[in-house]
């Protein structure tokens, strides 16, 4: 089999992961290792406060994680929603698409028994600086009432807490989201993963795109891969990954689709009005990014980039909330 050269892109803070996944990918591994390595990376990075360890807790302090990764050659997928006690999501997930191949999605309880089946390591995921900036972001009024009941489903916090997150400026001056990679690997497979703590302060239970196949990862091997960062409930109802790879489908060029796909996403009405962005890399090797913000990179590494280099995404501008009050825009 003739060898081609190795891609591997990545949303912003995925990069850590990126110089060992391209190592993987020099020495022949499968796009499916090199996406694994790379996100397991961001798991590990506990300065990271959107995925893996370290992520800001739920609504009741729990941390609760989503991944899902989907192989662009046969379209068999995995996804997790919702698991406690595991710091790689992403590695019980790609247990799901490998070994599980009768189903594409486990959550909760269901996932956390697999993982333990798989023999996957828990592991602590909750830390000291999570719990910090998760008091932080309470009212005084949640705090309170999360110190006296626990946060045991008392009505009174959890109104107080889901206002608190409706109230919330969107996050977009932090470091914060989700993390996507995509890799094509030398034998010309391609493979998307996802991973992410969702929400800080997310209802029990909440599951977003990341977890969700065509939302916030959709990845076929003819034409392309994508996944996206940001407002995951909008790209669910958008189904905004598979948006971008039907645009490849379609002739459209990597910036067009991600384009297209992130401003049908962002027509709909949102009362929340948090940014999401797209990333893609095709089967022949060009890539893009679309935000709806200046400034928005992602991180890129070929088999001649010894680190990642960082590539500005395409900017959409019409980006207002069609029903909604827009108030400011991130
Ligand atoms: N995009 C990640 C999430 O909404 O959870």
């Amino acid at each position: 089999m003739r060898m081609g050269s190795p891609v591997i892109i990545a949303s912003e803070r995925g990069e850590v992961g990126l110089v060992e996944a391209m190592r993987a990918l020099r020495a022949g591994g499968s796009a499916m290792d090199a996406v694994e390595i790379a996100l397991r990376a961001a798991e590990a990075n506990e300065a990271d406060h959107y995925v893996g360890v370290g992520g800001i807790p739920n609504l009741l302090g729990e941390v609760e994680l989503d991944a899902s990764i989907m192989d662009g050659s046969t379209l068999a997928a995995g996804a997790v929603g919702a698991v406690t006690g595991f710091p790689h999501p992403i590695t019980i997930a790609r247990a799901v698409c490998e070994q599980l191949p009768q189903h594409a999605m486990l959550v909760g309880r269901g996932a956390e028994r697999f993982a333990d089946e798989c023999a996957i390591p828990r592991g602590t995921t909750l830390t000291e600086e999570a719990v910090r900036l998760w008091k932080e972001g309470l009212t005084p009024e949640a705090l309170d009432e999360a110190e006296r009941t626990q946060g045991a489903g008392e009505t009174a916090y959890r109104r107080s807490v889901l206002a608190r997150i409706q109230a919330m400026e969107p996050p977009h001056r932090h470091p914060w989201g989700t993390i996507n990679v995509i890799a094509l690997d030398g034998a010309g497979r391609l493979c998307t993963g996802v991973s992410t703590s969702g929400y800080p302060w997310k209802y029990p239970g909440r599951v977003g795109d990341s977890a969700v196949i065509g939302a916030g990862n959709y990845c076929d091997g003819r034409y392309g891969g994508a996944a996206c960062t940001g407002r995951g409930e909008l790209a669910i109802r958008a189904g905004t990954a598979r948006t971008v790879v039907d645009g490849l489908a379609d002739g459209l060029s990597p910036e067009e689709a991600c384009v297209t796909a992130l401003e049908r996403t962002m027509s709909l009405a949102d009362p929340f009005r948090a940014q999401v962005r797209t990333l893609c890399l095709t089967a022949d090797g060009q890539h893009a990014g679309a935000a709806t913000v200046t400034g928005a990179t992602y991180g890129l590494m070929t088999g001649d980039h010894t680190e990642p280099e960082f590539l500005p995404r395409a900017v959409i501008s019409n980006h207002f909330f069609i029903g909604v009050e827009t108030g400011s825009q991130p």
